[in-house]
């Protein structure tokens, strides 16, 4: 069974190429201003030393004390099923007014070679019971308004839609049952 994990060396050489999966469908260029974008900005184009994985577990670590520039304090989860790395959810605790129109409490992807499997659907389930521990009651999640597969997964967890704003659909999505 796929479970949350905090980063671990353990799982990084499978999160290493999950990594290139993200860089060869178009991630992580200049313009890519998300944790993904400064993920390879801070660490560096992956390479296969133990050097960069350091780097890259330090970035994930680092999200929940000195986030980068303009973005609020997360935890990075892995969801992983053995030792192989499937995707990966952000939680933040606090929103800034930008979150709060877009962007959200949670953010998350599957890399490309572990997609349609029902794996964002899973791992959103599984990181809601961290948002209630953090008090937050209903979790504020976005997405474009054409990314359908998304939105599915949203939806499947219960996801009720409150409104679109610049062609975001914001979503207030239960933490508890
Ligand atoms: C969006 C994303 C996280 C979905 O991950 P996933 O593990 O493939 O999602 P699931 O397997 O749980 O699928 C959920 C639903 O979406 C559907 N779906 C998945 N990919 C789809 C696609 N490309 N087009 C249409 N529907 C799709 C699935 O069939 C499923 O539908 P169902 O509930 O009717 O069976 C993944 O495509 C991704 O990482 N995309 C890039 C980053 C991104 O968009 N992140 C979200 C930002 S808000």
């Amino acid at each position: 069974m796929p479970a949350l994990i905090l980063p671990t060396a353990r799982v990084g050489h499978s999160y290493l190429a999950g990594v290139r999966e993200f860089l060869a469908e178009g991630r992580g260029g200049p313009d890519d201003r998300s944790l993904f974008g400064n993920l390879i900005r801070e660490a560096g184009h992956p390479d296969d030393t133990p050097a960069w994985l350091e780097r890259a577990l330090d970035f994930e670590r680092r999200l929940t004390t000195h986030p980068p520039a303009h973005f609020v304090p997360s935890t990075t989860y892995w969801w992983t099923e053995d030792d192989t790395y499937l995707g990966r959810i952000n939680l933040r605790a606090h929103l800034n007014e930008q979150l709060r129109e877009i962007g959200g409490h949670i953010g998350y992807d599957v890399r490309p070679t572990a997609r349609r499997q029902g794996h964002a659907t899973a791992m959103l389930a599984a990181v809601l019971p961290h948002a209630a521990a953090l008090g937050i009651d209903k979790a504020l999640i976005t997405c474009d308004a054409e990314n359908t597969a998304s939105r599915k997964v949203i939806e499947a967890n219960g996801g009720v839609l409150e409104d679109e704003r610049g062609g975001k659909l914001r979503f207030r999505v239960p933490t508890a049952p």
